[in-house]
């Protein structure tokens, strides 16, 4: 298994069956995104939003790499019933403390499957006028998409498969994995009796 030297976990690789990023790869991509967001939105003070907890670890590397004054906040939801939840409607647990109105705001994202909670979300956003409002995504899987949603930023294509890691989990394991891998299949079929509601 390709992995960094500096990590070992037996207990947390041994559910991996296959590294689909590694830790530098994603830290490469991420380096990119945030020199290229950094000179977008130059003289801007742009607010970046994320969705707990998920998108926690890409937001901490990309705010590190971003050269110019940014702020960031960020909202915790979690779903209502199933039904809800296949519309994307997500309760907000916790809204942001700024104000957008008339801010340039990035939502940074983790990752994105249906697009139906981000739509949600960002249609909520949107109510308040901020100056603009635009996306950032680091794992997109474009293949279930279920609403167009316009991605100003992305780091990397996925194929339509669970993956964990760097901020990604099945049921609030895995988060802290430097990279992000496919589970084998027997963790898997434990998952699928169980639904996943956690962001
Ligand atoms: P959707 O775009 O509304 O379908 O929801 C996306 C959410 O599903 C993300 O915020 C993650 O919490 C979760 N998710 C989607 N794909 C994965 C995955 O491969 N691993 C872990 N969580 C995922
Ligand atoms: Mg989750």
């Amino acid at each position: 298994m390709q992995k960094d030297k500096s990590f070992e976990s037996d207990e947390l690789e041994a559910d991996i069956q296959e590294v689909v990023f590694t830790a530098s790869e994603i830290q490469q991509r991420v380096s990119e995104l945030g020199k290229e967001i950094s000179k977008d939105y130059y003289n801007l003070n742009p607010l970046f939003v994320g969705v707990l907890k998920g998108v926690l670890f890409f937001m901490a590397d990309l705010l590190r790499m971003i050269t110019i004054p940014v702020e960031v906040d960020f909202l915790a939801v979690s779903s209502y019933s199933s039904d809800a939840r296949n519309r994307g409607m997500v309760r907000l647990d916790k809204d942001l403390g700024t104000l957008i109105t008339s801010r340039h705001v990035l939502f940074v994202e983790d990752v994105i499957d249906t697009g139906l909670t981000l739509n949600y979300l960002l249609s909520t956003l949107r109510t308040r006028h901020p100056a603009s409002l635009e996306v950032c995504v680091l794992f997109d899987k474009p293949r279930v998409r279920l609403i167009d949603i316009p991605l100003k930023y992305k780091g990397f294509d996925l194929p339509d498969q669970f993956v964990v890691g760097y901020g990604l989990d099945l049921r609030e394991r895995y988060r802290n994995l430097p990279f992000v891998g496919l589970l084998k299949s027997q963790i898997l079929l434990n998952k699928i009796s169980e639904s996943d509601t956690s962001r």
